[in-house]
């Protein structure tokens, strides 16, 4: 009996999926809407007094490179080329219509003086810095206000040089919050590309209130122990695409956010069609692919397939907290596969961390239309620890086909969350055991059988 259950279930799966079958775009790129910007004019950092010995600071050479290429904005553009060398610097400033391209044997290399790396504001979506009250150290390569910016290289290197960071979070010592390797904020139109970056002090990328992001085929690598030293942070931004990257660090491989409790309610700026494909990698004490736990202006439309994590602590996670406010929906998490990863899929309702004591305890996030399917998984400790929030249940949390080797007795744990499951291995908790199909698929964040194509749209991932 439970057999024949099982196989009818079986073939409805496959009736559904053959009829809703679209994929996030198969294996096409994220198509760019120009070829890359060849800009009609080029200079050398050399040009400019910079010395690539390592020891000598480039910053005014960087500045003042990037201060005479200005003039090129309205004439196509220009480019800074950075040729092999060892250059070391402190924060700089991009423009738009630039082009920012490392020879295959340049490093880019950030000074341990944090009095190279000057202090801003707290983002308005945040209210302060994120670890320290105050202002933040402005990241190694920044820019505001910008339009058409590339940073591109035949795999040269930016090193952040972060270990001294670490340990001043470490001992305490900081004054600001640590700063991010590379920041674009209020920008439209970025790629990152064919790049390695290396030992960021914080967060590697992060493009906050940008638009139209693309970051495709980059490395990422920090110690597995570095504090907080997350890959990718998509943050208030919409129409970002990260692709073929790999990244190995000590915090999330990719975190999507979009502020923190009231200050992130009442900037209001989501985060929107993200897709996310074929990118591997290992998160230390982080996850591999997260939201949160900083959500409170909303992330929705969240495309990722083609992942692959291995030896960390969490596959796939979800976190929040009361005080959050802001939602997650429409999220689409397809072809994963897990090896040596503690958690596989963990959803946390009670993340605590916030800004200051003037956040709404009343402020309860929305968690709704959550789909993850097709997800090996082999030396798994836990499967699932999927906590809502009391009075606040997370809803409609679709787990189909699912395969996990799991270590622990009980392998799933469920509170306060609401949803359905097909072919999930070892058995689903009983608040998911209720079959996705027949009737349930259109309760499922594309699962439904009378699917229009979204695929083709979300696919093209077009900066520029
Ligand atoms: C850090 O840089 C500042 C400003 O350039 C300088 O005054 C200071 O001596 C430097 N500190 C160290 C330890 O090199
Ligand atoms: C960015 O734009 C905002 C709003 O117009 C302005 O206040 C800010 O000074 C600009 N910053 C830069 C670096 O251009
Ligand atoms: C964002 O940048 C645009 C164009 O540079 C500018 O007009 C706008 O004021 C900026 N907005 C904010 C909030 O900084
Ligand atoms: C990825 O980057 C490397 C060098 O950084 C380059 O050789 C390779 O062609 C790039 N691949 C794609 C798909 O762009
Ligand atoms: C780029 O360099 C990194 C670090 O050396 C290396 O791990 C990666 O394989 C290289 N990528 C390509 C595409 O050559
Ligand atoms: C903290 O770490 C920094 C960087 O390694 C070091 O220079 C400093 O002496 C340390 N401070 C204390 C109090 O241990
Ligand atoms: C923090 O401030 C103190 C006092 O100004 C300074 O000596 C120290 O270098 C600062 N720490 C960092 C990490 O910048
Ligand atoms: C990455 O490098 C490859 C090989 O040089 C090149 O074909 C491709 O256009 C580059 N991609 C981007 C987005 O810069
Ligand atoms: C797995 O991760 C742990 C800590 O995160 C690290 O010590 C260990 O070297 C990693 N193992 C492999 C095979 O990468
Ligand atoms: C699943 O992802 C892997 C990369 O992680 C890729 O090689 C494989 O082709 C994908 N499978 C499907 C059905 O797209
Ligand atoms: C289940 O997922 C695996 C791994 O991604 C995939 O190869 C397989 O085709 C999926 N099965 C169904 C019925 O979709
Ligand atoms: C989603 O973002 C991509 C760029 O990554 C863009 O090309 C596409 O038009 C966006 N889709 C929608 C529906 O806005």
């Amino acid at each position: 009996m439970k057999r024949s259950v099982a196989l009818l279930e079986v073939l409805l799966l496959l009736t559904f999926i053959s009829k809703a079958s679209w994929a996030v775009g198969g294996s096409s790129p994220c198509k760019l809407i120009s070829p890359l910007e060849v800009r009609p004019h080029s200079v050398s950092i050399t040009e400019f007094g910079a010395v690539g010995d390592g020891a000598t600071l480039n910053t005014k050479a960087f500045q003042n490179a990037i201060f005479y290429l200005q003039s090129f904005a309205d004439k196509g553009g220009a480019q800074l080329f950075v040729p092999a060398g060892r250059w070391l610097t402190g924060s700089f400033e991009l423009i738009s219509h630039l082009t920012l391209l490392l020879d295959k044997k340049a490093v880019i290399l950030g000074s341990e003086n944090s009095s190279h790396w000057p202090v801003d504001d707290p983002l308005p979506s945040y209210g302060r810095g994120r670890e320290l009250p105050g202002g933040r150290h402005r990241s190694l390569i920044h820019g505001h206000n910008l339009t058409d910016v590339i940073i591109t290289g035949d795999n040269g290197t930016i090193d952040g040089q972060g270990s001294v960071w670490w340990n001043w979070f470490r001992n305490q010592s900081l004054n600001y919050t640590r700063p991010h390797l590379v920041e674009m904020r209020n920008s439209t139109g970025v790629v990152i590309s064919n790049l390695t970056f290396l030992n960021s002090p914080f967060w590697t990328i992060h493009p906050v209130y940008c638009s139209r992001v693309l970051v495709q085929n980059v490395t990422i690598l920090a110690p597995l122990d570095s504090p907080n030293t997350d890959g990718i942070d998509p943050d208030s931004s919409d129409d970002v695409c990260i692709e073929d990257c790999y990244i190995s660090t000590g915090d999330d491989i990719i975190a999507i956010k979009s502020g923190w409790d009231e200050y992130g309610i009442s900037y209001a700026r989501p985060s929107s069609n993200i897709t996310i494909r074929r990118v591997a990698g290992v998160a230390g004490l982080g996850a591999g692919l997260a939201i949160g736990s900083e959500m409170s202006g909303g992330v929705s439309i969240v495309h990722a397939e083609d992942l692959q994590f291995f030896n960390s602590s969490n596959g796939i996670r979800i976190k929040t907290a009361p005080g959050r406010g802001g939602y997650i929906r429409n999220v689409y998490i397809s072809n994963v596969t897990m090896t040596d990863v503690k958690i596989a899929i963990r959803i946390t309702g009670q993340y605590g961390e916030h800004p200051d004591e003037f956040y709404d305890p009343n402020a309860l996030p929305i968690v709704d239309m959550i789909t993850i399917k097709d997800v090996v998984g082999t030396n798994i400790g836990r499967a699932g620890l999927l906590e809502g929030i009391e009075g606040d249940n997370f809803l409609n949390i679709c787990l189909s086909n699912i395969t996990l080797t799991v270590t622990k007795k009980s392998p799933w744990n469920c509170s306060f969350i609401q949803g359905y499951s097909s072919l999930v291995s070892p058995r689903t908790c009983e608040l998911l055991s209720e079959s996705i199909y027949p009737r349930h698929s259109s309760d499922c964040y594309l699962l439904s059988s009378h699917l229009q194509s979204p695929g083709r749209n979300i696919s093209a991932c077009v900066p520029g």
